[in-house]
């Protein structure tokens, strides 16, 4: 018997593996109350989860408030140390919210319900009425509760679980995807200013097997083909490559495809003038680290995900994408842009335009991959059929049109939610 077949819980009861070349999840995995409640346990409550880059706090002070795995917290850069804190977003008094903007920049944080006030480092530094404690007050235990915080190459990460493995172990194999990320940028990443905010009625687990999809490119997009056509664009090459299993759940599709990319692949969207400047990078990035890898860098696309819920799509822009989801059939998803800090205005330019073209709220690609998700939840709650199959590609090494990438992510999943402890 193998240990698939021997392994009991939730996880298995929804991920079954064969018999031959199948792999079928149970939709009620996409539906049931009881199997969300159970992945805020088991799948956030015990991974390392995205929060946001270093870039957004640049100096002393500034902050950004965000969910992660469904809890308030907030990212501050410290006024004493300089260090990236992530903060519970709860006052140690009795509880309010204490950072109640998105962003900005704030020598304290004052609680708007009592006035106890937490400096950028989160101790508490101002209670009004002090007196009344009496001598028993103990400050420096009643600084704002800490999240366990580790970053990989300006990358923040937070995780709720004390027995967790250090952050690069976690990322197993994905942190040379990171890593070709950061490098074909030389290092010097920073996320554009701004966010694309959008949320859709379907399961989570739906954006995340869309996100590394290669099978419904031609279809769902036909459109973008068509107007890449129009531009003058050669769609010859089409989308060749392949997926890959990178451990703990991550995984990745790379893949050569008709666009062009900003660093660096010309196509005729990024306009004729910026054909030389595109050239020039592409020709620095062989310098720095031979044809091979700049090849890699330059050339494929890559969409990355990282278990459970980050998605970096290395494409025609990068861009960090993460979501929430607040009920089995709903998602709030958070999309940043990434770009080399200090980039030539009319690169940036088109990159945001890039960006927007395809993966905005309003380009090519998202209104149409909500709609086929939204479809699918849909199609669930008609019932008479109970599994998805996720079997392609299972008989040969994974192309960039079959599925192993998600049957990485759904491996994962169910050994995490089969978790008794
Ligand atoms: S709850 Fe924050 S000061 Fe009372
Ligand atoms: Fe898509």
């Amino acid at each position: 018997m193998t240990e698939t077949a021997q392994a009991t819980g939730v996880g298995s009861e929804h991920v079954i593996e064969g018999p031959g070349l199948r792999f079928r999840v149970k939709r009620t995995a996409m539906t049931s109350e009881e199997v969300f409640r159970a992945e805020l346990a088991k799948v956030f409550g015990r991974t390392w989860l995205y929060l946001g880059h270093e870039s957004e706090i640049p100096n002393p002070g500034d902050f950004v408030r965000r969910p992660v795995g469904g809890r308030p917290l907030f990212m501050v850069r410290g006024a004493k140390t300089g260090a990236v804190n992530v903060f519970h977003n709860t006052c140690t008094h009795r509880g309010a919210v204490v950072c109640r903007v998105d962003k900005g920049t704030s020598k304290v944080f004052q609680c708007f319900y009592h006035a106890w006030t937490f400096d950028s480092e989160g101790r508490l530094v101002g209670v009004p009425g002090e007196d009344a404690y009496g001598d028993d007050l103990d400050r420096s235990a009643l600084g704002l509760g800490r999240a366990r915080t580790e970053s990989y190459r300006g990358f923040v990460f937070v995780t709720f679980d004390p027995d967790i493995e250090d952050l690069p172990t976690y990322l197993a194999g994905a942190r040379q995807y990171l890593d070709y990320v950061v490098d074909s940028m030389d290092g010097n990443v920073e996320v554009v200013p701004g966010t694309n905010e959008y949320g859709f009625d379907a399961n989570w687990k739906l954006l995340v097997e869309n996100s590394i999809d290669g099978y419904h490119a031609a279809s769902t997009h036909d459109t973008y083909f068509k107007y890449l056509v129009a531009l003058g664009t050669d769609l010859s090459i089409g989308v060749t490559g392949v997926t890959k299993d990178l451990g703990n759940g991550h995984a990745v599709l790379e893949y050569q495809a008709p666009w062009g990319r900003p660093v660096a692949l010309w196509e005729p969207l990024f306009g004729e003038d910026s054909k030389e400047e595109i050239a020039a990078l592409r020709a620095e990035l062989t310098d720095k680290h031979g044809e091979e890898k700049a090849l890699v860098m330059a050339e494929r696309n890559r969409n990355l995900l990282i278990y459970p819920n980050l998605i970096i799509n290395d494409i025609m822009a990068v861009t960090v994408r993460t979501f929430v989801p607040t009920a089995p059939d709903r998602v709030e998803v958070t999309a940043w842009e990434l770009a080399p800090q200090g980039e030539l205005p009319q690169l940036r330019q088109r990159r945001l335009d890039s960006f927007l073209t395809f993966l905005g709220p309003g380009g090519f690609a998202t209104p149409d991959d909500l709609e086929a998700l939204e479809s699918c939840q849909q199609g669930f709650a008609s019932g008479g059929v109970e599994w998805n199959d996720i079997s392609r590609g299972m008989g040969r090494d994974p192309q960039a049109t079959d599925e192993e990438q998600m049957r990485a992510f759904w491996r994962r999943w169910r050994v995490q939610l089969d978790a008794t402890d």
